[in-house]
């Protein structure tokens, strides 16, 4: 049995156990969102494996209203991760359909994340060289000169990510999410660091922002109304090698209000942010979001969510939906256990073992090393 959600004075948590409903009519058991995470559990062909499904069921057994899977490849060629879950082939349809099974059971909503990674999908795992909208070299390890898209590969590209959406709902799940953020090919095309094209993909913000909603027209146009359509986007980004800019970001997000996406997903270390550009405004950059989409657009923040508090600020702020990555791997339960009076978000680093508790495997476990939350034992000898 959940218990009641606290009462944090002027906050509002028990919201967050409130049904939401999407302009479209689906509706979801609570505001509560897995975030897109990427285990590295799938197998090399990208077809998803028992361990990555069991990682997914104990979230959604734990509550999660909606559960977003890990990045997924729309091409062969567009993988960006080892052990990264595959969208490219029908082949891996009934493996999605496990996953959209298991959401069912629980009464969550099951979401496959689109992905490109452009420029950064690695020779090593592609055997091939990593295209880009334009050939700019990015100072990273490992990153070789992508050559620039013709017009045709963009085409193909944007028939890539519909056909994934269509293998999507045949597998039965609830709907995707194009991830638009964090450096891969979509942000690659927004940002001007990155798309130097003089054509009608580059130069204007209108035509750096043309790659993306084409893609989501293309994807709308095959899959049905009550099939869900969200977009990942992070709002800014200072660094000069890949930024932009949050105003131009804001005019990108009314342009996919406008286009028919069902959900924003901002993207964000921190659901408190403000804009870099703006730093004494105090304003949340979620909010900004809000104010910049259609009425009608539910808005995911993400962020740093490890309390009720947290959570309910971003409701505050005007999200509509909350998703959770790094507690939520600590914590497969959050949606039950965040309410018990007392109760202390994860310590990270964790130990190995405790992990493994909750679903990470060893393939996982090496990804999140670097993100320092694995606690490694000096002895290397007690796992
Ligand atoms: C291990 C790990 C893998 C991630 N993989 C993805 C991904 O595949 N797609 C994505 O959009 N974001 C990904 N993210 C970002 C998370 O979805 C989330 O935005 C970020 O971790 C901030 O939320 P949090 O503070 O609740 O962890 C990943 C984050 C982590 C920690």
């Amino acid at each position: 049995m959940q218990s009641d959600p606290l009462d944090l004075n002027e906050m509002n948590p028990s919201l967050l156990w409130s049904a939401f409903r999407f302009a479209n009519g689906v509706s979801t058991r609570n505001r509560l969102v897995l975030a897109p995470m990427t285990n590295q559990q799938s197998y090399d062909d990208g077809v998803i494996s028992d361990t990555e499904l069991e990682w997914l069921r104990m979230r959604a057994e734990g509550g999660f209203g909606i559960l977003v899977s890990a990045a997924s490849h729309v091409r062969e060629d567009a993988k960006g991760f080892d052990g990264q879950l595959g969208c490219f082939s029908d082949r891996h349809i009934p493996g999605l359909a496990r996953f959209a099974a298991l959401g069912r059971a629980s009464g969550s909503l099951s979401i496959l994340q689109l992905f490109h990674g452009g420029l950064r999908s690695p020779r090593r795992l592609t055997g091939v060289r990593p295209v880009a909208p334009s050939e700019v070299q990015l100072d990273f390890p490992g990153f070789e000169l992508p050559s620039a898209l013709r017009e045709g590969d963009i085409e193909q590209i944007i028939a890539d990510f519909a056909r994934a959406a269509q293998r999507a709902q045949a597998a039965g799940l609830s709907g995707i999410e194009i991830h638009g953020a964090n450096g891969y090919l979509f942000a690659q095309f927004l940002s001007q660091a990155t798309n130097l094209r003089v054509d009608r993909w580059g130069g204007s913000l209108e035509n750096r922002a043309r790659f993306l909603l084409c893609v989501v027209s293309a994807i709308r146009s095959v899959v049905p109304q009550e099939f869900l359509l969200g977009v990942r986007l992070l709002l800014e980004d200072s660094s000069p090698q890949r930024g932009f800019d949050i105003d131009e970001m804001l005019q990108v997000v009314e342009w996919l209000g406008a286009a028919g996406i069902d959900y924003l997903h901002v993207s964000s270390r921190d659901v408190r942010s403000g804009s870099w550009k703006y730093p004494a405004s105090g304003e949340a950059n979620i909010k900004r979001a809000r104010a910049a989409l259609d009425r009608k657009v539910a808005l995911v923040a993400v962020g740093g969510v490890r309390t009720l508090a947290d959570a309910a600020f971003a409701l505050g702020e005007g999200a509509d939906l909350v998703a959770i990555g790094r507690e939520a791997i600590a914590v497969p339960r959050w949606p039950q256990q965040a309410v018990i009076e007392g109760y202390a978000p994860a310590a990270y680093p964790l130990e190995p073992r405790e992990l493994e508790r909750q679903g990470v495997s060893a393939p996982f476990l090496a990804y999140l090393r670097p993100f320092g939350l694995v606690a490694d034992l000096e002895d290397g000898g007690s796992r």
